[in-house]
């Protein structure tokens, strides 16, 4: 653990930091606060482009996240840095493309696990599609499957 010896840092990646992990950011936050474990977790969410630095997630993402009373609107978008590297124990990313990106970054000394979320957490051989091109139904899709990933993250990190 590089963040203190006692919490376990989880750096979430994507390529805008506005849609997919802004919300795994705040959905694995709530899944560990409503298990009490708060203390235990330093979290974060960040992109591997720059295109929205600075910005609150995406309107569609903040609305599903409202929609399971999660409240994403204190987020910014901020790029993944060399940085992120020392400071967080896993790194995140949602599909091969984020993986292969954050690869790319990572400087030779660092210590970091680079894991893509739902076969990481569940086991399972799965991307967590973009949903920037979808309507409301696919990021209802995506918070389904950042929520099961999020539940096993949990019980994977105890
Ligand atoms: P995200 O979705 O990686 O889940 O945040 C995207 C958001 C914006 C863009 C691409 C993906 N974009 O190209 O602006």
């Amino acid at each position: 653990m590089t963040n203190s010896a006692l919490q376990t840092a989880i750096l979430f990646v994507c390529l805008g930091n506005i849609c997919r992990s802004p919300l795994a950011e705040g959905v694995f936050r709530h899944v560990v606060e409503k298990a009490g474990r708060q203390d235990q977790y330093f979290l974060d969410s960040a992109a591997t482009g720059s295109w929205h630095v600075g910005n609150p997630p995406d309107s569609r993402s903040i609305a599903v996240a409202r929609s399971h009373d999660i409240d994403l609107t204190a987020q910014r978008c901020r790029q993944l840095c060399a940085d992120d590297f020392n400071r967080f124990d896993l790194i995140i990313g949602m599909d091969r493309s984020n993986i292969s990106n954050i690869t790319r970054l990572k400087p030779a000394a660092s210590r970091s696990e680079i894991q893509m979320f739902m076969p990481y957490a569940l086991g399972r051989n799965v991307e967590i599609p973009d949903p920037y091109t979808e309507g409301p139904e696919g990021f209802e899709h995506v918070y389904q499957m950042i929520l099961e990933a999020s539940k096993a993250l949990l019980q994977k990190t105890a």
